[in-house]
Formats: structure tokens, C-alpha cells, sequence
């Protein structure tokens, strides 16, 4: 897919206040300082788009891009953040369960991981949570530039290995770095072929 145009619509915490348009959706959600915004912005070629920074915690609200007039891109805050109180986790709880459960249009989410770390169970909890609540989700794998090919292997076969326990397949998945710009493509070609058919 070639972007043609890419535009900030609305931030929000209310899922109630998301853009009405009936277009397909994709949002992208995973711990704090995973690399979402930076991703956001390597696949839409801008270097600022999404507000991106070296400490966890950067986007705290629901974020709308409008993709090449026909599509839209969500860029959402971390989860696992340690550092804000337990009651704003609370309320942030609340708006990304909220928005994951009536967001109709939401067509799949794209759940990031840290290729360099072993499966966390942050992470597993939330697939698992999509899972449940009948959400179809992906996997991207960020910074892939920090290992080598054969440790990116092994540490995408453990995660193959704890989540082949619970689920039939494996989900969907694509090993991305956003410095090399590594996996554009792929989840590109991905997206449009879910907006074709
Ligand atoms: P929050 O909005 O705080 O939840 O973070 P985020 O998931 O949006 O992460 P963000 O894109 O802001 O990136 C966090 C840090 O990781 C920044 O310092 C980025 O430069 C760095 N980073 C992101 N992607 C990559 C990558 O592919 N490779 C490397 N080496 N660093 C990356
Ligand atoms: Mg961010």
C-alpha cells in the first residue's frame, strides 16, 4: 500500500467521542515505551506523526490518524505503565476496555512486544483478554534491530510455545524495526488486504 496522505483526526478518552465515520479501523496497543508511536510513524513514512519519546508513558489518550482518506489508524497509550497512580490506571483501564468492546469499526488490533524480552505476562494477559472477548488481534514485534536474526527466532518460538498451550494457532505475526524500517510491507500489504475484503 502506498500512503498517499496521513492526518492527526481527534485524541480522546472516550470511546463515545471517536470519530462516527463508519471507515476500518486498526489500533495499535502494547506496554508503554514499545515502540507504538514510532511504529505509526515508519508506516506512514512521517517522521512526527504520532508524538513518540524515551520515556514510557508518552501517549495517554486515544489517538485518530486518517490513512489515504480510507482508512483509520489508532495509536493507543501503554499499559503497564508503573508510574501513574492506581487510580488513573483505573480510568485508563476503563477507556482502552472501553474502546476494545464497542468500537465496531476496530477491524484488528496490532499488539506490540519487544522482540528482546521473553514473554511477559502483561502481554499474554491482554492477548488473552482480545481473545476472550472475541477481539482478532496480531502481533508485531518491535526493535528488531536490537538482535540478531537467530535470537529473534528463538525468542518469537517461545512466544510461539507459551501461546500454542492456550490457543490452536498462533496469531498472526510480524517482526518490525521502525529505525531500520523493517516489516512495512507486510503489515501495509496486511491492512489492505483486510480493507479489500
Ligand atoms: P508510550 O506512548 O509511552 O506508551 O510509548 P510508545 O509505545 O508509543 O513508544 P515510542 O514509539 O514513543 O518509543 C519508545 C522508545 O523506543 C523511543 O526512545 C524510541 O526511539 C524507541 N524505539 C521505538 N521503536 C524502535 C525501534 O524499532 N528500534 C529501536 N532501536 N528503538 C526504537
Ligand atoms: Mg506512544
Amino acid at each position: 500500500m502506498h500512503i498517499k496522505s496521513a492526518e492527526f483526526i481527534v485524541s480522546n478518552s472516550d470511546v463515545a467521542k471517536c470519530p462516527k465515520s463508519r471507515l476500518p479501523e486498526y489500533a495499535f496497543i502494547g506496554r508503554s515505551n514499545v515502540g507504538k508511536s514510532s511504529l505509526i510513524n515508519m508506516l506512514t513514512n512521517r517522521k512526527s506523526l504520532a508524538k513518540t519519546s524515551g520515556k514510557p508513558g508518552k501517549t495517554q489518550l486515544i489517538n485518530h490518524f486518517l490513512i489515504n482518506k480510507n482508512w483509520h489508524l489508532v495509536d493507543l497509550p501503554g499499559y503497564g505503565y508503573a508510574r501513574v497512580s492506581k487510580s488513573s490506571k483505573k480510568v485508563f483501564q476503563k477507556f482502552i476496555t472501553q474502546y476494545f468492546s464497542f468500537r465496531e469499526q476496530l477491524v484488528t488490533a496490532f499488539v506490540l512486544v519487544d522482540i528482546r524480552h521473553n514473554p511477559q505476562t502483561i502481554d499474554l494477559e491482554f492477548m488473552q483478554w482480545l481473545g476472550e472477548n472475541g477481539i482478532p488481534f496480531s502481533i508485531i514485534f518491535t526493535k528488531a534491530d536490537k538482535l540478531k536474526p537467530k535470537a529473534i527466532e528463538n525468542h518469537v518460538q517461545d512466544y510461539k510455545n507459551i501461546l500454542l498451550e492456550t490457543w490452536e494457532d498462533m496469531p498472526n505475526y510480524f517482526i518490525t524495526s521502525s529505525s531500520k524500517n523493517i516489516g512495512q510491507d507486510e503489515v501495509l500489504g496486511y491492512i489492505d488486504e483486510l480493507n479489500n475484503n
